[in-house]
């Protein structure tokens, strides 16, 4: 393969492994929001896409996937566990997110990022062509565009962080705090999801790094003396709103959303929660909130359905494990008080679905609940809005995600505030339809305009001038 003009480097390769008839492996590109903004791209620019295949030991030469040149990279169950499981998802994951979770700091942890950052480095300073283009992706990758950089001076370089990025009192706790920032300012654009990520990474610079900052330019001091400019700033990211338009009009996604209804027992309203099995989702929130109202009777399980898909995730992480017992047992709880034999409070769904089911049951629900203590966007909030063609339906969302910033016509919560959510709840299950057509028509407009593409066109165009 000729070297690639484009290079994108993320954690996971855009695809799902599937076998065949005959126990032959085939590979699929996974329908993520990412891939489809960047298929374009990547294929007008010999583009090729440096990731992992989810599975520790898999040795695979580069192929291709429905037209995008696939280089993976192998990772072994140590690493899986020490920089996977453990620095990504139990160091920086918790400590990201306000550390709702304690994170843990452990060495070994830490020298196997070193590690598996440099392996993922290597891979893109080998792939890309002269003055080409590298863009990492997210807190799995945090060192590699300055070793992309050592590498590959004569590359662009590129960092898109799609989670939170904390204020500098809990960053501070990083006992490698000075490295991954030299790691991220490797890059000429550092992309965040909201104009306070942004913020709090450029004080962290300030602070911990004396570097000069000015506006969103950082002045990064070079070893040769000079200065080379970076730029932080916001980036807000969407979804690919075509395929949810097209199943929201199409008969049979349609026919599937009053399906489920029926199933359900055609309640008064249906309430939905979509989430990663994830302690920063704020699943026990909603939960308990909406387990009070039906506690108190100002809700009623003839009248409406709680259905929480929850799918699973990182499952070998301790902290995932405590949490799926703890929601279970409360799922449990409210089911026993509550349930009839023909209703049921919480319709709880501990697995994943294609997309067209997602759909159905977002054209089925009357309120989608985003309760989340902290959150990079969500874009769930954003899909659910996108498919609701009839401008119907509310959407509860919680301040703490990036995509309040945006879709400032939903029904905010504090979900700390248990007495707020349920208020916002109430608000939620008794707003006319009226109110709801007023609401959603703004939703809809702000989400079918920014939409994924437009996102990929904003950073590529500041990578363009940062080239220049
Ligand atoms: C978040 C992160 C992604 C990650 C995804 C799923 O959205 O920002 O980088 O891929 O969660 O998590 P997983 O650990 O399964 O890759």
């Amino acid at each position: 393969m000729a070297a690639a003009e484009f290079v994108v480097v993320a954690n996971r390769l855009p695809v799902d492994r599937v076998e065949g008839p005959d126990g032959e492996e085939t590979w699929r590109t996974s329908p993520g929001g990412l891939v489809a903004a960047l298929e374009p791209m990547m294929r007008s620019t010999h583009g090729a896409w440096v990731g992992w295949v989810g599975q520790p030991d898999v040795e695979r030469d580069p192929f291709e996937a429905d037209g995008i040149h696939l280089i993976p990279v192998s990772l072994s169950a140590q690493e899986v566990a020490e920089y996977y499981e453990g620095f990504a998802n139990d160091t920086i994951w918790p400590l990201y997110h306000d550390v709702i979770a304690p994170p843990q700091f452990h060495r070994e942890w830490w020298d196997a990022y070193v590690t598996v950052n440099r392996r993922f480095a290597e891979a893109a300073a080998a792939a890309v062509a002269e003055d080409g283009t590298v863009w990492v992706h997210d807190y799995q990758l945090q060192l590699v565009p300055q070793m992309v950089r050592e590498l590959r001076p004569d590359v662009t370089i590129g960092y898109f962080h799609h989670i939170p990025f904390p204020a500098h009192g809990l960053y501070a706790q990083l006992p490698w705090r000075d490295q991954v920032l030299q790691g991220l300012l490797g890059a000429d654009v550092i992309g965040f999801q909201r104009a306070q990520d942004a913020t709090y990474f450029l004080t962290a610079v300030r602070r911990r790094l004396r570097y000069e900052v000015k506006g969103a330019n950082i002045a990064v001091p070079q070893d040769d003396g000079s200065i080379r400019t970076a730029v932080a700033r916001a980036f807000p990211i969407s979804i690919d709103t075509a395929p949810y338009l097209d199943l929201a009009a199409n008969p049979a996604v349609q026919a599937r959303a009053a399906e489920i209804r029926a199933s359900l027992g055609n309640p008064k309203r249906i309430l939905l929660g979509v989430d990663r099995l994830d302690y920063t989702k704020g699943i026990r929130h909603r939960i308990k909130a909406y387990g009070e109202l039906l506690a108190e009777g100002r809700l009623s399980v003839d009248d409406v359905t709680l259905v929480q898909v929850a799918s699973p995730s990182r499952e070998r992480v301790d902290a995932y494990v405590h949490l799926r017992d703890e929601i279970e047992l409360a799922v449990g709880r409210i089911n026993g008080d509550n349930d009839t034999m023909g209703h049921t409070a919480i319709r709880y769904l501990h697995q994943g679905y294609p997309r067209e089911e997602m759909v159905a049951l977002y054209l089925a629900a009357d309120v989608m609940l985003v309760t989340a203590l902290r959150d990079g966007m969500n874009l769930v909030a954003k899909e659910y809005v996108a498919t609701r063609v009839d401008n119907r339906g509310v959407l509860v969302l919680s301040e703490f995600t990036g995509a309040a910033d945006e879709l400032r016509q939903a029904v905010r919560v504090n979900p700390h505030d248990i007495e707020g959510v349920k208020a916002a709840i109430m608000t939620a299950v008794e707003m006319t339809p009226a109110e709801q057509g007023k609401r959603m028509r703004s939703l809809r407009r702000r989400v079918l305009e920014n939409d994924v593409d437009a996102w990929s066109s904003s950073f590529l165009s500041a990578l363009d001038d940062a080239r220049r």
